[in-house]
């Protein structure tokens, strides 16, 4: 360079992305995120294709597998999905040792850390085992999460029927009895749309830890951690405390302007990739409008979409998918509290494939930080 100046310390320093926002960390052909088009697909295949035509075990096979199962291969799934469905006796005893006030989010990482530290197999990090793993966990996960709601209910543990689908066997072993067709298809659309999502914080921790070639179970068990928050999977939770909030839908303005004016975060609104809305509300917001019809609450609708207008009004932010998946699995029977387990048991499906594809061309993640503290000095 010709230039002999001396560059000013602060040129001098790295960029700094907090939050990593607009960094690309790796490659995936898992599911593409277009905020441009408004568009998420799995492998290849819009979301709300699948959402229309599939069940969840052929998505859950779609995104470990790279391409929809042959009926030999769906029903191969199927037959290891429901093979494995009764609540493990190890694990059912370390949920009743847990306080009924225990986070049901704190239940379900202890369970998985569970079914890992009894799983003879945990160290065996090959495709093959990783797979039959996501399979257990697939076939697990309902069974905890059904299991624990119905204890702080002081129900009993209702067992799995091997006769149904994994939608409506989940729905059975939480409420003892299948719900009427809409209201398995809304949780069924509901698994399939919160299945995966690239880099987002939880499959993103689950890579981290992966790419220490730790075990899967443990990188499942941290990316559980990371959904907890209210930022992340937390929200559809958070969303029905608001509704709660407010009550009803004649408040829904003067309740959103005093939040703002707290500067409160209004949980289901806004997105870190999609920022003029998310791909999949539409989807669900459908299956939240056939669950509004079945039960009669319109009440509910009204005061979704007025809460909606007014942050649209006040901010221009879109909802995403926590927001209309909050209300819907309110209506079909669910304690607030389990809203975001649920969630745990869909991703369960994108963190393992991220988990194997991290495993097929694995690089410690670990990137740099800008000291700030105290210049060196000595005692
Ligand atoms: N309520 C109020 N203001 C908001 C919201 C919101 N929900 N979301 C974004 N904003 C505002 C921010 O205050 C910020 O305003 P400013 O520029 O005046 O400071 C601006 O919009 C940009 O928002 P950021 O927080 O910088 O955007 P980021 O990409 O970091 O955050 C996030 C995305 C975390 C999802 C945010 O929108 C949020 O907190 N939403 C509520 C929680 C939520 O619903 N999470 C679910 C995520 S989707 C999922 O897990 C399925």
């Amino acid at each position: 360079s010709t230039d002999t100046q001396t560059p000013a310390p602060s040129s001098a320093e790295p960029e700094i992305r907090k939050g990593l926002a607009g960094v690309v960390v790796d490659r995936t052909a898992i599911s593409k995120v277009n905020p441009d088009t408004n568009s998420l697909l799995y492998r290849g295949y819009p979301v709300q294709e699948l959402a229309a035509r599939c069940s969840f075990e052929e998505v859950a096979y779609l995104l470990w597998h790279g391409e929809l199962p042959t009926p030999e291969q769906l029903a191969e799934l199927e037959r290891a999905e429901r093979s494995q469905r009764a609540l493990d006796p190890n694990v059912k005893a370390v949920i009743d040792s847990l306080p009924t006030t225990a986070h049901p989010m704190d239940v379900v990482r202890t369970a998985l850390s569970v079914i890992g530290a009894n799983d003879p197999t945990t160290e065996d990090s090959s495709r093959g085992s990783n797979l039959a793993k996501s399979v257990r966990l697939l076939a697990q996960i309902p069974a905890v999460v059904a299991y624990d709601q119905r204890r702080r209910r002081g129900e009993d543990l209702v067992p799995p029927r091997d006769d149904l689908d994994y939608s409506a066997n989940f729905l059975h072993m939480t409420f003892g009895e299948v719900p009427a067709p809409v209201v398995v298809d809304a949780f069924r659309v509901s698994m399939v749309l919160y299945a995966e999502h690239s880099f987002n914080a939880s499959t993103f921790t689950a890579r981290v830890i992966t790419s220490t070639l730790s075990d899967l179970y443990s990188a499942v068990v941290g990316a559980v951690g990371a959904l907890k928050g209210p930022l992340h999977g937390g929200a559809n939770e958070a969303v029905m405390h608001v509704f709660d909030e407010i009550g009803d839908a004649s408040k829904a303005e003067s309740w959103l302007d005093q939040a703002l004016a707290e500067k409160r975060k209004i949980m289901g609104f806004g997105h870190r990739v999609y920022k003029h809305g998310d791909s999949r509300v539409p989807t669900m917001k459908a299956a939240l409008d056939t669950l509004v019809a079945e039960y009669g609450r319109k009440d509910l609708a009204d005061l979704y979409d007025r809460l909606e207008a007014a942050m649209t009004d006040r901010k221009n932010i879109q909802p995403n998918l926590d927001y209309p998946s909050g209300p819907a699995y309110h209506l079909m029977g669910f304690d607030t509290l389990t809203f975001t387990p649920l969630f745990v048991a869909s991703r369960i499906t994108g963190w393992t494939a991220h988990i194997m594809e991290q495993l097929e061309s694995n690089a410690l993640i670990r990137p740099l930080s800008l000291y700030d503290g105290p210049d060196e000095r000595h005692l």
